[in-house]
């Protein structure tokens, strides 16, 4: 595809200097890439309708998707959000800083290029000690989406920002490769009852502990039905997809085994469980253990991104358990497989 503009793209590393550096340029309304504990995210400050303009082009992301706004305080609640329930302090005490995003009702300051014009804001207060310093030095709460071109897997590490954002953003800011590996959950308490409209690290069972009754809604596992409005739009289009097919396939190791040995053909790989690849008929990667379920969510991006590294054509991916912190691996799976699953 011919490239709409080049940006000279710096390479900060954490330290305290170049922190300083891409707190400044995020004050100046640029673009930066920044580690968090989930996924790598691209900033820009949130107040800006301008700065936020600019990540909607890097990244390729259609205009209604909204983004999520990073704080490091939280007081930086009461600027953005019109109200503060007391549900939203409940949650930001269990599990804030951390890998949980809080929808609520959006204030003034929020320009509508965040919100996708929803009358609603995505928070999150980030654990990563650099994230969390970027957004001290920049002085001003930042929008930031993952740092992928829109539609692929999530970037963990900053080799993968790199491959997709260089010369399309001001910096990028190089860290420890991503602890959690896929996005934050993202809760809304904009609905009768809280709902979870995306799974990730912080578990439905663990935001019923705090929360009491919470809905985890039905796109989590299962595509939008037609006609149906997306609660959160991020969800209703291709996403974490690689270039490959992917086919996820529900079975024990040895049925899948027979299942891919039945389909073998040249551009035919497997993403499998550690342990699990013994026996397999064509070229594979393998994404943690079947019952490790933070393990296949730090590595399940970096696998997906690596098939098409090596040229696979179709992939067949053994499917996780949708329990615990596996069923933001199963949602993110589904989607990646455009919600393909065979039953061997
Ligand atoms: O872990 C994360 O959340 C990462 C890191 C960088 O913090 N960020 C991230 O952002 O995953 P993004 O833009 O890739 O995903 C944001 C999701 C999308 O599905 C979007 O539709 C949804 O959150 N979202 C944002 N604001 C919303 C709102 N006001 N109402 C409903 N959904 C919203
Ligand atoms: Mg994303």
């Amino acid at each position: 595809m011919k490239e709409a503009f080049r940006l000279t793209t710096q390479y900060l590393t954490a330290s305290k200097a170049d922190v300083e550096i891409a707190g400044r340029l995020l004050a100046d309304g640029k673009t930066v890439a920044i580690p968090t504990e989930t996924v790598y995210g691209l900033a820009a400050n949130a107040l800006s309708a301008s700065a936020v303009a600019q990540i909607f082009v890097a990244k390729g992301r259609p205009q209604d998707n909204p983004l999520i706004v990073h704080i490091h305080t939280i007081d930086t609640l009461y600027t953005l959000c019109a109200e503060v329930p007391k549900a939203a302090l409940d949650l930001a005490a269990a599990f804030w800083p951390g890998p949980l995003t809080i929808i609520l009702p959006k204030s003034d300051a929020v320009p509508d290029a965040v919100s996708g014009g929803l009358s609603t804001v995505a928070v999150r207060f980030p654990a990563h000690p650099t994230a969390r310093a970027v957004i001290e030095a920049a002085g001003v709460p930042l929008a930031a989406p993952s740092a992928n071109r829109s539609g692929s897997p999530s970037p963990t590490t900053a080799a993968r920002v790199a491959a997709d954002l260089a010369g399309r953003v001001d910096a990028i800011v190089a860290d420890d490769d991503c602890a959690v590996g896929v996005e934050s959950t993202v809760i809304t308490l904009c609905t009768e009852v809280p709902r979870v409209l995306r799974p990730g690290a912080i578990t439905p069972e663990q935001l019923r502990a705090v929360l009491g009754q919470v809905q985890v809604d039905d796109t989590a596992v299962a595509p939008l039905k037609d006609g149906d409005v997306a609660a959160s739009p991020g969800m209703k289009y291709k996403h974490y997809a690689p270039r490959a097919t992917a086919i996820l396939l529900r079975g024990d190791a040895s049925a899948i085994r027979t299942y891919i040995a039945e389909h073998a053909e040249d551009g035919v790989f497997a993403m499998v469980f550690d342990g699990e690849e013994h026996g397999l008929s064509v070229p594979f990667l393998t994404y943690g253990a079947r019952d490790d379920d933070e393990a296949q969510a730090r590595q399940v991006f970096e696998a997906l991104r690596t098939a098409d590294d090596r040229g696979a054509r179709t992939v067949y991916i053994s499917c996780p358990r949708a329990e615990g912190v596996g069923l933001a691996v199963y949602n993110r799976l589904l989607r990646a497989a455009a919600f393909r699953v065979v039953t061997v």
